[in-house]
C-alpha cells in the first residue's frame, strides 16, 4: 500500500476482512513478539512468571489431581507447558510463531511435544485430560472457527476429561474499540525493526458485537504503507454456556480468579472450565 491507497481506505471494515489478526506467524514478526512474550517488564503476550507459577498451582488445584495429559492451544513459548511438564505431567503444545515453538523446544522439556501449526487446521490427537486454551486468544478467531476448534477440543478430550478456556469478557472486547484513533512513531517496534509510524483505528460493529483494529504502519524512509488488522468477538456468559454446551461440554463454570488473578472489569479475562459428557 502507499499513502494514496490510505487516504482511500474504506471508512469501516467488515470484521476479518481486512487480516485474521496481526501476523504472530511471520518469522520476524514472530522473533520481536517472542521478546514481548519473554519480558518481565509487563503481561502483553505472556504474563509474568510469578503468575504464571500461581496460575499452575491453580490448575494442579483444581483440574489435575493426577499426573494427567495435556494439549495447550496456542503455547506460545511453552510456559505452562514446561511448567506442568515438571509436575510430571505429559503435554503437547500447538501454536504457529516459529519463533515460539523453536523456543519451546529449546527448553527440552522431557515430557513436551511441540507443534508449529494453526490451531483451525491441526490434527488435536486424542486421549487427553485438560484441552488449555488461555488468555483470550479465543476471541480473536471467526465465530465459525472458534466453534470449530472447540468441537475438535471435545474431540480430543477422554470422557469426564476438561476443558480450561480464557476468554475476554463482552465489556472487555467493547472497551477495546476505544479510543477510536491513536498513533505512535517509533525507530523499531513490533511490527517492523526500521523507524515507523503506527496508526491505529478501532470500531465496534454493534449489531455482530465485534471490535475491529487496523494498524497502518507507515516506513520512515519509504513511506510504504503496511496494513494490519484483527477482529474480536465478544460474547456474553449467556453465549458462552450456549456454546460449550453445542459442542458437546457440560458443567461450565465461570471462575472469578485464575491463580492469583480476579477478574475484574479491568483484567476482562474469565477462566472459563467445562467438562466433556
Ligand atoms: C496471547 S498469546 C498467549 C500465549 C500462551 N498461551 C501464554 O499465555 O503464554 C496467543 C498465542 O496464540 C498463538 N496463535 C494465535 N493464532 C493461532 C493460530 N491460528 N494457530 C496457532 N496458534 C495461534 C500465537 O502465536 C500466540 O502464541
Amino acid at each position: 500500500m502507499n499513502l494514496l491507497n490510505l487516504i482511500q481506505r474504506s471508512s469501516v471494515p467488515e470484521p476479518w476482512s481486512e487480516g485474521d489478526k496481526i501476523p504472530w506467524d511471520e518469522p520476524d514478526f514472530s522473533h520481536r513478539m517472542l521478546r514481548v512474550h519473554l519480558s518481565q517488564d509487563h503481561d502483553w503476550a505472556s504474563r509474568r512468571v510469578s503468575k504464571i507459577d500461581a496460575q499452575i498451582a491453580w490448575i494442579t488445584q483444581n483440574l489435575l489431581p493426577q499426573p494427567s495429559k495435556i494439549l495447550d492451544l496456542g503455547c506460545g513459548p511453552g510456559l505452562y507447558c514446561t511448567r506442568l511438564a515438571s509436575q510430571g505431567h505429559t503435554c503437547t503444545g500447538i501454536d504457529f510463531s516459529p519463533a515460539s515453538i523453536a523456543y519451546a523446544r529449546e527448553q527440552s522439556s522431557p515430557r513436551c511435544t511441540y507443534h508449529q501449526a494453526d490451531v483451525r487446521q491441526a490434527d488435536f490427537g486424542s486421549g487427553y485430560d485438560m484441552v488449555m486454551f488461555i488468555f483470550g486468544e479465543f476471541n480473536v478467531f471467526r465465530p465459525e472457527d472458534g466453534a470449530r476448534i472447540l468441537r475438535k477440543a471435545a474431540a480430543a478430550l477422554h470422557p469426564g476429561g476438561h476443558l480450561l478456556l480464557e476468554v475476554s469478557t463482552f465489556e472487555a472486547v467493547r472497551r477495546q474499540s476505544l479510543p477510536s484513533t491513536s498513533w505512535y512513531s517509533t525507530p523499531n517496534g513490533l511490527f517492523s525493526e526500521r523507524p515507523h509510524l503506527c496508526l491505529e483505528e478501532r470500531f465496534w460493529h454493534p449489531e455482530r458485537h465485534v471490535t475491529t483494529e487496523r494498524y497502518l504502519i507507515i516506513d520512515a524512509q519509504t513511506s510504504e504503507v503496511t496494513r494490519y488488522a484483527a477482529s474480536t468477538q465478544a460474547y456474553s456468559q449467556d453465549d458462552y454456556r450456549a456454546l460449550l454446551e453445542s459442542c458437546g461440554f457440560q458443567e461450565v463454570i465461570f471462575w472469578e480468579h485464575f491463580g492469583a488473578e480476579a477478574l475484574t472489569p479491568e483484567s476482562g479475562l474469565q477462566a472459563i472450565t467445562a467438562a466433556l459428557r
